[in-house]
């Protein structure tokens, strides 16, 4: 569907759980947050029941988040139930990677298509620091794992931080080197825990990657549903792609809206506006009311976000005050 700005609409990201299994500075206090009791869950036959009454809608594409997706038990059978809905034709997951190689058979067979592993730094004692657990190794094994497999997509979500990982950018730009997948620079966003932290531009990654590896040529096609404006460097088999909200606000191409664990319609990442679909769905809703519910609410879905402090003209839009965890990025 279009919304009021005439944005097409078809990209739904459902956070199948606030849980995770790290604690990445940037998206989660040191001792967690109060996990959601299993009744303020929305559980799979809600969640599918959602994205059925989006279709009619125009929604085709689906990102599964979390928290960390993966520690939701049974993923795998939710990801088969998008799978066999007619008008769904994209399942990707954007996960850390910890479990992914152990699901990843399940995952393929029942219809995931892409995934996403987010992963910061190659050092252990940094990885460490960041996420405040172990796992690198899990974590890159998966990558192997994954890039090998049949998954239409693989990409590395690296969050650049100043006081993190800066000198190890171009290090971590050579995952794409011989491997045909895309390694992304995406700017720390002011949401949650990211306004203690220093964002790096993506301009400069970029000046920084081309003194290293030599002058970068701009990838026209498309990759995937997202943001992301992709390069090719050469000599590299895989792109590198940057997500960059702060420096380039892209909400004028946005085409999704975000459903939390909790049952919360959630229309742009950095406001608080939207619609607790968990009532409405439990007092035993209409499929066609909630269509039309849900239409109405994208359909106002806010004009841009305000990193920069400045908000649409003539809205009064409440900032989101969710940690990441909670939002599912
Ligand atoms: P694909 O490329 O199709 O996998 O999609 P994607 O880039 O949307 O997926 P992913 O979940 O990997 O998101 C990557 C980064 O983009 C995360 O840091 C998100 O927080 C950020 N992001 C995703 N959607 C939005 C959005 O609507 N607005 C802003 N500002 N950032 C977003
Ligand atoms: N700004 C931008 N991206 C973020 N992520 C987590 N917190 C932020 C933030 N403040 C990213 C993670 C993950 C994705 C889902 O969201 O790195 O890859
Ligand atoms: Fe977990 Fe992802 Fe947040 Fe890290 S960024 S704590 S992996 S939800």
């Amino acid at each position: 569907m279009l919304d009021r700005q005439n944005r097409t609409i078809d990209y739904l990201r459902i956070s199948v759980t606030d849980k995770c299994n790290l604690r990445c500075t940037y998206c989660m206090p040191a001792d967690g947050v109060e996990d959601l009791t299993h009744e303020e869950v929305l559980s799979f036959e809600e969640i599918l029941r959602v994205v059925k009454a989006m279709v009619p809608l125009g929604v085709k594409k689906i990102k599964l988040t979390g928290g960390e997706p993966l520690v939701r038990k049974n993923l795998v059978y939710l990801v088969e139930q998008l799978h066999q809905l007619p008008g769904i034709e994209d399942i990707t997951m954007t996960t850390n990677g910890l479990l992914l190689e152990e699901n990843l058979p399940a995952l393929l067979k029942a219809g995931l298509t892409a995934v996403n592993i987010s992963l910061d730094t190659l050092d252990p004692d940094r990885f460490r620091q960041i996420t405040r657990r172990e796992g690198l190794d899990k974590v890159l094994s998966a990558l192997d794992a994954a890039s090998r497999s049949s998954l239409r997509s693989v990409k590395i979500n690296c969050l650049a931080v100043k006081e993190f990982n800066e000198e190890e950018l171009p290090r971590l730009a050579l995952l794409a080197k011989d491997r045909e997948i895309e390694v992304r620079f995406i700017e720390l966003m002011p949401i949650g825990f990211g306004k203690t932290l220093t964002p790096i531009p993506n301009t400069q990654i970029l000046e920084t990657l081309e003194q290293v590896y030599g002058k970068s040529v701009p990838y026209e096609g498309r990759l995937g549903n997202g943001p992301a404006v992709y390069y090719q460097l050469p000599g590299f088999q895989g792109k590198i792609g940057f997500i960059s909200a702060v420096s380039h606000r892209f909400c004028s191409q946005c085409n999704r809206v975000r459903l939390t664990s909790s049952g919360f319609l959630k229309l742009c990442l950095h406001y608080n506006n939207g619609i607790e679909l968990r009532p409405l769905l439990r007092d035993g809703i209409s499929d066609h009311q909630l269509t039309e519910t849900l239409r109405e609410a994208i359909y106002n879905k806010p004009l841009h976000h305000s990193f920069d402090g400045v908000k649409p003209e003539g809205e009064d839009d409440q900032l989101e005050l969710k940690n990441m965890s909670q939002i599912g990025g």
